[in-house]
């Protein structure tokens, strides 16, 4: 049986947290079992907002790429890989950039966005450029789907568009993509806001119980609940999220009862999360570590999976080529 092809990447942001896991690398490891799936690490995507410091990229691959195998990507089953040790990418999105109006990559929404929110006053050429050396990444492998979530659509429509455009213009050599959105559930960090890096709020896949244990046991709760006596509300309550994405349901609802009843304070509540929480975290945490300790082993599967990757890249921008009259 021939899988249908998926493909997706990630820039080298460093240790995931519990919110990038549930956002993306979960779905990336279910999706192995009914697709051919390739995952890579886009490293010069990692320049089109900052200069990163010399040493950092690396770092950051191996952390991101051990919670990679910690989460379970298999690499005999995933070809794992890094943008930059494949050329044959921005090739790829040297001639695609020759047929893309400067107007499609303008209207791009995240390009806006990341200028306006990041204060950016004289954007690159490789920030405008940035999903268009995406497209690149995408089309490269001709997968079916690409799994993303929904600020990253804007992303493959693009790739769609690129693909119509080379196919009238040269003859039929790409395969539309098509986005497979990936349903985000909210991930509170231990303030109640958003997890995310930034707020210094996470709960990291590579930490040990000790540190994770007493982040969740001081998370923020309902903050009417002041005393044990109160009643709280569980849809107002961040610790009540995570009951939601690990706990069962019959559970989830003695323990919503028990909230709105003061019939259960809050660090019962977050016992019962742990319980849950815990087990899974720890599959995950223990897998990692045995490759954290051995960064060769990392390098490795990253080289091997590139080597595979390039197989596929050679072909397709040969293709590319011909379509185009370059030999
Ligand atoms: N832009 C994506 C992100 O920030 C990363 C990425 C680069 C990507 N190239 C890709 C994702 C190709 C999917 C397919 O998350
Ligand atoms: Fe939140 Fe649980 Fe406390 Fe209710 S009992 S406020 S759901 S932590």
């Amino acid at each position: 049986m021939v899988l249908e092809r998926v493909l997706s990447g990630m820039r080298p942001t460093g240790r995931l947290h519990l919110g990038n896991y549930l956002g993306a690398l979960d779905n990336w490891v279910q999706l192995q079992d009914d697709y051919q799936c390739f995952y890579f690490v886009a490293d010069w995507h990692a320049f089109t907002t900052d200069i990163p410091a010399k040493g950092e990229i690396q770092q950051n691959t191996l952390e991101m790429v051990a919670d990679w195998l910690g989460a379970g990507l298999d690499p005999e089953r995933s070809t794992l890989f890094v943008q930059s040790l494949l050329p044959e990418h921005a090739e790829l999105h040297l001639l695609f950039s020759m047929i893309t109006p400067v107007s499609w990559l303008e209207r791009v929404p995240t390009y806006k966005e990341m200028v306006e929110q990041l204060g950016i006053e004289s954007p690159s050429y490789g920030l405008l450029g940035y999903p268009l050396l995406q497209s690149a990444d995408i089309l490269m492998y001709q997968p079916r789907w690409v799994p993303v979530g929904v600020d990253q659509a804007p992303h493959v429509e693009l790739a769609r568009e690129v693909a119509r455009r080379f196919n009238h213009l040269f003859g039929s050599v790409f395969v539309e993509p098509k986005v497979k959105l990936t349903a985000i559930p909210r991930v509170p960090g231990t303030d109640g806001r958003k997890m995310s890096k930034s707020y210094g709020n996470a709960i990291y896949l590579a930490d040990a119980p000790d540190v994770t244990v007493p982040r969740v046991q001081t998370m923020v709760t309902d903050p009417a609940r002041q005393r044990r006596t109160d009643p709280g509300n569980p849809d107002v309550c961040p610790v009540f999220d995570l009951h939601r994405i690990f706990t069962p349901e019959p559970e989830q609802a003695d323990l919503a009862q028990g909230c709105r009843t003061a019939g259960i304070g809050c660090l019962d509540c977050k016992g019962a999360l742990l319980t849950h929480l815990m087990p899974r975290l720890e599959t995950i945490r223990a897998r990692r570590a045995g490759f954290a300790e051995a960064p060769d082993q990392i390098r490795q599967v990253l080289h091997d999976g590139s080597a595979r990757a390039r197989a596929t890249a050679r072909h397709t921008l040969a293709a590319a080529k011909a379509a185009m009259g370059i030999v």
